[in-house]
């Protein structure tokens, strides 16, 4: 049998990328032009900026794609995108590269779901075993998937309110660290005291979904009222703390949810899936479980082009095709 080549696109938010994966589980060519010193100055993502950017970037980083891949067009089998969710300036503009592609080098066009793309990542590093569980945690997503086979995605739990990483990144905010904060937080938390009792929102017992909007709001009352009672602020120990509460409700509920579904393997998947501590808490929950856990190198996990390569494979070997009406849908659900 012949390798199956497929190109994948992604501008759901602020990295222009394409990549191309070989048989659903090999990069050939990864390239991602980020925009982040772009947004840094406004401390977050400006959504029209983003637009812009797509716009100039998008056949550069496909040229370079191509040539990194040393393919021809001929051995390409389809063109996959993202289709949503995101911002819908930056979607589109990958959608319409992606469609103009298709129709001009004649080939089948898959449209992709982000987090689908994310949990993906995980099989460019190993072959995956069903059922799975895999918690994605990102800027725009926290998320609780389980997976009994290829291509099929059952949400069991999500956020109500704040991803977990728009929590890091506007608790980082607060303490007048740049963006994208995560990292930053992730780095003093690991010089900090958990010496703060943050709140922790467990929600119903049986629920798997996520609520940080209360800890956030609980750390940004604790910095106002340090700063009014001209109290040190120990930036590492409000990080240390501020962490502490998510990871410890991110590894409860993915540990409860293993559990009861009985799985064979647990992804992470998402930026957040970067951070340390959340990375030590889950292989400490885990090792003692049996069930291997899965993290992508945090290239892989970050948003990326050969995450939603891969998620197309499947699709495409399962038959998904979208016509030249294909439009970006910024709620896609998964
Ligand atoms: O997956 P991603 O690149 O983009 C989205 O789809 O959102 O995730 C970016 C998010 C940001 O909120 C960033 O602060 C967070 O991931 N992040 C981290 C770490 N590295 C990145 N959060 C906590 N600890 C980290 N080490
Ligand atoms: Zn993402």
């Amino acid at each position: 049998k012949n390798a199956t080549y497929i190109l994948g696109i992604e501008t759901s938010c602020d990295e222009t990328a394409v990549a191309i994966v070989r048989n659903g589980t090999e990069i050939v060519a990864n390239v991602v032009a980020s925009q982040i010193e772009s947004h840094k100055r406004f401390g977050g993502v400006v959504p029209e900026i983003a637009s812009r950017h797509h716009v100039e970037q998008i056949t550069v980083v496909l040229e370079d794609a191509m040539k990194q891949s040393e393919l021809n067009w001929e051995d390409i089998n389809a063109i996959a995108v993202t289709q949503g969710p995101g911002l819908v300036g930056a979607l589109l503009i990958g959608v319409s590269a992606a469609k103009a592609l298709a129709f001009a080098k004649q080939k089948p066009l898959v449209p992709v779901h982000h987090i689908a793309g994310h949990i993906y990542a995980n099989r460019l590093v190993q072959e995956l075993e069903f059922p799975l569980l895999a918690l994605v945690v990102s800027g725009g997503h926290t998320e609780l998937v389980l997976m009994k086979q290829h291509g099929q995605f059952e949400l069991i739990g999500e956020t109500r309110d704040d991803a977990a990483g728009e929590a890091y990144d506007k608790v980082a905010r607060m303490l007048d660290m740049p963006y994208p904060g995560g990292p930053h937080i992730d780095r003093q938390a690991a010089e900090g005291k958990i010496s703060i009792d943050f709140p922790r929102a467990w929600l119903e017992p049986d629920s798997f979904d996520f609520s940080f909007s209360g800890l956030k709001s609980a750390v940004i009352n604790t910095i106002h009222n340090a700063r009014q009672r001209g109290d040190r602020l120990e930036k590492a120990d409000i990080a240390a703390s501020f962490q502490e509460s998510v990871v410890d409700v991110l590894t409860a509920k993915t540990r409860r949810a293993a559990e009861l579904h009985q799985v064979k393997q647990v992804l992470v998947a998402g930026g957040v899936a970067a951070n340390r501590g959340l990375r030590t808490a889950l292989e400490k929950a885990f090792k003692p479980m049996g069930i291997p856990l899965l993290i992508p190198p945090v290239k892989l996990c970050t948003d990326n082009a050969a995450m939603i390569a891969a998620a197309g494979t499947i699709a495409y070997e399962q038959g998904r095709r979208a016509g030249l009406e294909l439009n970006a849908d910024p709620s896609l659900s998964l």
